[in-house]
């Protein structure tokens, strides 16, 4: 009774707590986990922690300066929100408030594939149209629907998601039933559990429908059920892609195109010479494969092997403005949050992802004064 509120909220470990007390154990488990053991997710996290900012002084910081240029897009903040799907379950019309938080502080909105606003409705409610983010899906017409809709809603970046081959076993989706088919008194438990979860209950399934994916409208019926949706992406995601597709993106999108999930040199390069805008290091919020290092410790080697010749962007484990100054110190252009966004969209909504946001751009600002970094245009003080 007595738990966290959402004024009271200061770190993502907070708004994470409240999350937990809002949502079905399902969704939390779903936004919280990672692949098998969750090494990677673990390790994502803890790379930060291993990497020392310097304090720097004599510096004048009398006016810092946290923005960036992205894309011919000015972001306040070196800040994006990743795509994250199903979010639109976590509040009602999740992507749709998240979205308008995002624009409130000056960061990019990136919608998934598999989210439950569609690109058109997320385009127009949030008032600015969202990053788009691209599952290659075998049926290339539909693909090139899928563009199409998404440029005629004025989306100018898409993020070609890379990482996700073959989805990979979350231990909690299928403890939960998130990813299977339940039997009968596992649904009786999950209703029963959702009736004592009675806030998000009223705004998510009573005030928050449709619930179907909306980008997926037409492929997959209206009243898919969760294990239906994971049932249709092991289905129809395309495991056969490779560099060459690229050239299949590219006739039907005419915006900056971004590769996520690169991790190691070799790939950044490719991306590079596959004329690609930019790439986004990434091993999916340690949600593919389960084994392989920190996103921000594959992030010194890929700067170095591409340097400036393309957007490098990060992910995994940013769970604070100090995180996102540690990146971008070691050269990433900007970072995205996947989690601690959704946990504040379960936390409070609009108002949780605003709050959110607001905390990471004022860390942000704090630490460029303590560490001398006026601006990150000038090349930052290196640690
Ligand atoms: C619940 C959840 C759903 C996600 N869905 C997608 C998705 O639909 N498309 C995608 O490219 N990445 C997806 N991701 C990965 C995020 O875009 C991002 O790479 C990751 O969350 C970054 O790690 P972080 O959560 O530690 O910030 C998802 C992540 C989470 C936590």
């Amino acid at each position: 009774m007595f738990g966290p509120r959402l004024d009271a909220c200061a770190s993502v470990d907070d708004f994470r707590a409240l999350a937990a007390r809002r949502l079905p154990r399902v969704l939390f488990d779903y936004v919280d986990g990672g692949s098998y053991a969750e090494e990677t997710l673990r390790r994502n996290v803890s790379a930060f922690r291993d990497h020392d900012l310097t304090q720097r002084i004599m510096v004048d910081v009398s006016s810092v300066a946290s923005g960036v240029e992205l894309f011919g897009q000015s972001l306040q903040i070196p800040l994006i929100c990743a795509p994250v799907g199903f979010a639109g379950m976590l509040a009602r019309r999740g992507e749709v408030q998240a979205a308008r938080a995002a624009r409130a502080a000056g960061a990019p909105f990136c919608l998934s594939t598999v989210s439950i606003c569609s690109i058109e409705e997320v385009a127009s409610e949030a008032g600015e149209p969202p990053w788009f983010q691209l599952y290659m899906i075998r049926d290339r017409d539909w693909m090139a629907q899928l563009l199409a809709r998404a440029g005629a809603a004025g989306c100018r970046v898409l993020v070609l998601t890379a990482d996700l081959q073959t989805p990979a076993p979350r231990y909690r989706d299928i403890r939960s039933g998130m990813t299977r088919q339940l039997g009968f008194m596992e649904n009786i438990k999950r209703s029963f559990e959702g009736l004592r979860k009675y806030g998000w209950t009223y705004d998510v399934i009573v005030r928050g429908r449709p619930h179907a994916f909306g980008n997926l409208a037409g492929v997959l019926p209206p009243a898919a059920s969760f294990a239906d949706a994971w049932e249709w992406i092991r289905n129809n995601f395309d495991p056969t892609v490779t560099w060459a597709d690229l050239e299949f993106i590219r006739r039907h999108w005419r915006g900056a195109v971004v590769l996520k999930g690169v991790m190691c040199s070799d790939d950044a390069r490719l991306a590079r010479d596959h004329g690609l805008d930019g790439i986004v290091v990434s091993n999916h919020g340690g949600r593919q494969l389960d084994g392989g290092r920190a996103s921000l410790s594959a992030l010194p080697e890929i700067v170095a092997a591409v340097g400036d010749t393309i957007v490098v962007m990060m992910d995994g484990g940013v769970r604070s403005g100090i995180h996102v100054v540690k990146a971008v110190n070691m050269g990433a252009r900007a970072c995205l949050i996947g989690r601690p966004w959704a946990y504040a969209l379960a936390a409070g909504g609009e108002a949780g992802v605003r709050q959110m946001l607001c905390a990471f751009a004022a860390e942000i600002r704090t630490v460029q004064a303590l560490a001398g970094i006026p601006n990150f245009g000038a090349k930052a003080i290196q640690t």
